[in-house]
C-alpha cells in the first residue's frame, strides 16, 4: 500500500502538492477551490503592509517553456485579506501567508497579522525579481535575510519558511543566513525578459520579468540539491513541475514537499489529481512505500 501524504516543518500534507505563491490565490473562493481540486495546502499571494496596484498590463506573457512574468507586487494590502484568509481556511486544510517587506520590521508586523489571520505558516518572500526595493534585493543581502528570518522566528508562535531567490551569486550564502527558517522555499522566478521585434521593445512594460514554468525546472531542482546536500534543511521545491515525473526529481534532489504554479495555466486545475495518480503509479512500480523513503535519494 503506498502513502502519499507527507510532512513539512511538523505540519501535515495529505500529498506533497500545493499551490505557489501568485497563482489564483489573491481570492479565498479560488483557494479553497484549489484545495478541492487536490492541492494538500495553499499559499496566499504575496501580501504586503498596503494595497498596490502593481504594473501596467502586459505583466504576464506566455513565452517558449512557460511564462515571463512581472506583476509588481500587485495585492490588496494586509487589512483587506482578512477575510480571504477567513474563506480558505474553511477548507480545512493548511493555508500558508506569503507576505514582502522592505524591512525585518515590516515583515514583523506582516507575519504577526497572518498569524492572527489564522495562517498555519508564513512565507517570506525573499525573491521577487522585478520590485526594486523588495524581493531580491532583500533576498540577496545575507545580513538582512538573517534579521528578517531571526526577528520572524523569535516573535511567530507559527513555522515561518523562507522562499530563496535563484538570482544570486551563492544560494547556500543566503541559505545558512535563513538557517533558522523552519523550511525554505526554492525557487523563485528567474530573471528573464523577452523583446518584441516588430514592436521594438520589450514585451513586459517592466522591461524585465520573472520566468516560470517548464523551463526552469531544471534550475530548480539543482538549487533544491545543493541546499539539501550543504544545509539539510527541510525544502519545498518549486518551478516547472507539470507532471509526477517532475516532482519527484524534486523530492529525490531533497524536497519533502512542492509547490505548483505556471501548470495551472498550462495544464488547468486538474494537474493535482493528475500527478498524484502518476506518483501513485511510480512508487507502486518502484517499490516506495512512503514518500519519506524518496526524499533526496539521489543526493550524495
Ligand atoms: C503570475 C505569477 C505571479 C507570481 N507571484 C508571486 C508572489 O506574489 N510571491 C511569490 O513568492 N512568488 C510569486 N510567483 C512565483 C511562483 O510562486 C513560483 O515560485 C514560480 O512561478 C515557479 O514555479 P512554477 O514554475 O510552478 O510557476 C509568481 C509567479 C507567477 C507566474
Amino acid at each position: 500500500m503506498v502513502h502519499i501524504d507527507t510532512a513539512i516543518a511538523g505540519i501535515q500534507l495529505s500529498n506533497p502538492m500545493m499551490l505557489a505563491s501568485g497563482i489564483l490565490d489573491e481570492n479565498g473562493y479560488t483557494m479553497l477551490e484549489i484545495l478541492k481540486k487536490g492541492a494538500a495546502a495553499v499559499v496566499t499571494k504575496s501580501i504586503g503592509t498596503s494595497e498596490r496596484t502593481g504594473y501596467k498590463p502586459p505583466v504576464v506573457v506566455p513565452i517558449q517553456g512557460g511564462l515571463l512574468n512581472a506583476v509588481g507586487l500587485a495585492n490588496p494590502g494586509i487589512d483587506n485579506f482578512r477575510d480571504e484568509m477567513k474563506i480558505a481556511l474553511s477548507g480545512n486544510r493548511p493555508v500558508f501567508g506569503s507576505i514582502f517587506g522592505a524591512t525585518a520590521d515590516e515583515f514583523l508586523q506582516l507575519g504577526l497579522k497572518m498569524e492572527e489571520y489564522g495562517a498555519t505558516a508564513v512565507e517570506l518572500n525573499l525573491s521577487c525579481p522585478h520590485v526594486a526595493g523588495y524581493g531580491t534585493e532583500v533576498g540577496s543581502d545575507p545580513v538582512l535575510v538573517e534579521d528578517i528570518v531571526n526577528t520572524l522566528k523569535s516573535n511567530l508562535k507559527i513555522p515561518v519558511f523562507a522562499k530563496l531567490s535563484p538570482n544570486v551569486t551563492d544560494i547556500v550564502e543566503i541559505a545558512k543566513a535563513a538557517q533558522k527558517a523552519d523550511a525554505l522555499v526554492l525557487i523563485n522566478t528567474v530573471r528573464a525578459m523577452s523583446i518584441d521585434i516588430h514592436a521594438r521593445k520589450a514585451v513586459l512594460t517592466n522591461r524585465y520579468g520573472g520566468l516560470s514554468g517548464q523551463a526552469i525546472k531544471n534550475v530548480g531542482v539543482r538549487y533544491v540539491y545543493e541546499v539539501s546536500k550543504e544545509t539539510g534543511k527541510e525544502i519545498i521545491g518549486v518551478g516547472g513541475i507539470e507532471n509526477a515525473e517532475d516532482l519527484i526529481e524534486y523530492i529525490m534532489a531533497g524536497a519533502s514537499a512542492v509547490q505548483i504554479g505556471t501548470a495551472l495555466y498550462t495544464q488547468g486545475k486538474d494537474v493535482f489529481s493528475r500527478i498524484a495518480a502518476g506518483l501513485v503509479e511510480f512508487m507502486e512500480s518502484e517499490g516506495f512505500n512512503r514518500i519519506s523513503e524518496m526524499i533526496g535519494v539521489a543526493v550524495e
